[in-house]
């Protein structure tokens, strides 16, 4: 994935919301374009997970998702989306993106994405993103994992997404939880092609 054309992230109801976060920030901070997508149940996650203070109108979905965006980044550089903008340029094949990342990504949503069930704008977005054979980057997040679950990762595997669930590699020399988003957040950038030094790689 490239600076030149905008990258499609999408953020969906796993654990592990810190990841989607780490991953855009530091997307953002090195200029990349970046049109998001946040799934409806991912602000609740994001809300419980991150214990963040933020304005909460029960009846708004979209200002309750734009004011969980406005805490971490203003950049010009980004576009938000609601996942029922079925309409929005990532809807469409004609509209030109470099790529797509979703993470964390739930079984609900991979589960989707495989079966070619595009009802949201995150799975269709992927379901663009596969017929345009474009690079999809998912990070699947749930243990154990079920046949169904590994079927569905196969599936898109054998597809040439690349799947990137956030597991650590001790030869990191992890120290702190700081130091576990690093390494799957700097995996799923390489799993972008996207140059970064977020963790210490192995070398003899
Ligand atoms: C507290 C909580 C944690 C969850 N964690 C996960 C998870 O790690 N992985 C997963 O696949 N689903 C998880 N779920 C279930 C999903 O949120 C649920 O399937 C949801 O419909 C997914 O919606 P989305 O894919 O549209 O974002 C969790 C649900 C809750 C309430």
């Amino acid at each position: 994935m490239d600076k030149e054309k905008p990258i499609v992230f999408a953020i969906t109801a796993a654990s592990g919301i810190i990841y989607g976060i780490k991953t855009l920030e530091f997307l953002l901070k090195e200029d990349y374009k970046v049109e998001l997508i946040v799934s409806r149940n991912a602000y609740y996650i994001a809300k419980q997970e991150l214990n963040l203070e933020m304005e909460h109108d029960s009846n708004n979905i979209k200002s309750n998702i734009l004011s969980f965006i406005n805490l971490f980044d203003k950049s010009e550089n980004l576009k938000v989306f609601l996942n029922d903008e079925l309409w929005a340029d990532p809807a469409s094949g004609s509209h030109q993106v470099s790529g797509m990342i979703i993470v964390p990504c739930s079984m609900a949503t991979l589960a989707a994405v495989s079966a070619g069930f595009a009802e949201s704008l995150i799975t269709r977005a992927a379901d663009v993103i596969i017929k345009e054979r474009k690079n999809l980057v998912v990070v699947p997040r749930e243990t154990p994992l079920s046949s169904i679950h590994l079927e569905n990762m196969l599936k898109l595997s054998n597809l040439g997404v690349g799947i990137v669930p956030p597991i650590v590699g001790f030869y990191g020399k992890i120290q702190s939880i700081d130091d576990c988003i690093n390494f799957a957040v700097g995996k799923i950038l390489d799993a972008c092609n996207i140059p970064n030094k977020l963790y210490k790689r192995w070398h003899i």
